[in-house]
């Protein structure tokens, strides 16, 4: 079979590893990778949001499926213009990544349907949501309702800084369009928990869970990255927490959806916190997380590409999946500096005995040689029987890569050993 993999970065890289484990696999492209992932796959120089050219290149290739990652080109339709030339493919439709694409439909879908979330008001016009802010509690948690690379959320304090959020969003269009519209919700406590799910529509089969840490520096201080470590499983998610979930937001959801007009095929992802008030949805991601991925793939046991297919031919039911019972840790080696400015073009040295699984995300290849390209610049996730087992290993392995101004938190998995259950 000839796959293709829309993406380039480190879940990309989890994915492709995974996928590549099936023995039916005899070809396997990345668009448009990086220079790790082209050890494990041919990347082609197609950016992920070039619909037109993915599409020549599945024509030409007659590729057998598609598996497309990030949640723009899932916005844009991509999965919609590659079923359409006959290429089955895993992932949302373009009705489908509205989940994502839009806060506000996600919002107004959990409060038709019932489904546990933070308070909130909508708006598109700035006096609006200024006067309202005027008697909202504080803090108060202000989002951009479109795509805006993970960073259209702010969390304000105090009446000022909401203002000057609203502001920054609605006239300074810090996030384009994505801001013309936004949500002001009320800001919730607790620890968090990131399931990503498989669902064909009807079915939903929840994956191992996980705990993303998205602060910068340790004890979740600083600012807001695409995440800097993730561990699995995520012990403050119960049994009991799981049974909840399943019931009050999994299954309405896709259910939620389908009655919509939208069925949801692919991988959804829901953020939750855990309140004090039971688990409630911060967000919905329409894709894998990245890097929950690196921490959820290595402990799935079943086939990856099985499944996938289950999920497309809608027979999900029938399709077993198991994880391992072990834990994984991931540690994000990052450019100093990230998310604010940063140098690259930094050689990377990776020793071959390693015993982690290094996932790269943002380092290119010269002249044969691996160097950094981006602010998370690789994965380094471990597997072990237990999480403090797992840390250790992805610690000891992210000692032994070497590259200059490599950064990383110290304390990934620190929150997760103090669960109750841990
Ligand atoms: P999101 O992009 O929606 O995942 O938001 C980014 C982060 O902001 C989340 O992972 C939470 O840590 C935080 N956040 C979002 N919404 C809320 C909320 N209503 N209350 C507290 N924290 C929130
Ligand atoms: N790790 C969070 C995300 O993928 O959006």
């Amino acid at each position: 079979m000839k796959i293709m993999v829309i993406g380039g970065g480190g879940r990309e890289h989890a994915i492709v590893k995974k996928l590549k484990e099936n023995p039916n696999v005899s070809e396997l492209y990345c668009l448009p990778g990086n220079g790790g992932i082209a050890r494990d796959a041919t990347c082609i120089p197609v950016a992920a949001t070039d619909l037109d050219g993915m599409v020549c290149f599945a024509k030409e290739q007659k590729i057998d499926y598609a598996v497309v990652a990030p949640d723009d080109p899932l916005a844009m339709g991509a999965v919609d213009l590659l079923e359409a030339i006959g290429v089955p493919c895993f992932g949302p439709d373009r009705k489908a990544a509205v989940i994502e694409a839009s806060k506000i439909f996600a919002k107004d879908l959990m409060r038709r349907y019932g489904i546990p979330t933070a308070r909130y008001e909508t708006f598109d016009d700035m006096d609006a949501a200024l006067s309202y802010l005027e008697t909202a509690p504080m803090p108060a948690v202000i989002k951009a309702d479109g795509l805006a690379l993970g960073k259209g959320v702010i969390i304000a304090q105090t009446l000022p800084e909401a203002k000057e959020a609203v502001r920054t969003m609605m006239a300074d269009k810090r996030f384009g369009k994505s801001g013309e519209r936004i949500v002001i919700e009320e800001y919730l406590e607790g620890p968090e928990i990131s399931v990503l799910s498989f669902t064909d529509g009807r079915t939903v089969v929840p994956m191992v869970s996980s705990m993303d840490h998205k602060r910068a520096w340790d004890g979740d201080t600083g600012p807001n990255t695409g995440g800097m470590g993730t561990v699995a499983p995520n012990p403050f998610y119960t049994p009991e927490v799981a049974a909840r979930c399943m019931r009050e937001i999994f299954l309405p959801t896709i259910r939620a959806m389908t009655a919509e007009g939208r069925p949801f095929k692919g991988c959804l992802y829901f953020g939750l916190m855990l309140t004090g008030d039971g688990p409630k949805v911060i967000e919905y991601n329409c894709r894998f997380g990245d890097p929950e991925t690196q921490v959820v793939l290595p402990l799935l046991k079943t086939d990856l590409l099985t499944v996938m297919q289950a999920v497309t031919e809608e027979r999900l039911a029938e399709c077993p999946v198991e994880f391992s019972d072990g834990a994984a840790a991931c540690v994000i080696l990052a450019s100093e500096g990230y998310p604010g400015s940063y140098e690259k073009g930094y050689p990377i040295r990776i020793p071959d005995d390693l015993s982690a699984e290094v996932y790269v995300a943002g380092a290119k290849d010269r002249d044969g040689q691996l160097v950094t390209s981006g602010g998370r610049v690789l994965g380094v996730t471990a597997t072990a029987p237990t999480l403090t087992a797992a840390l250790q290993k992805a610690y000891a392995a992210a000692e032994q890569i070497h590259f200059e101004n490599a950064y990383y938190r110290r304390d990934i998995g620190k929150r997760a050993l103090t669960a109750p259950e841990a």
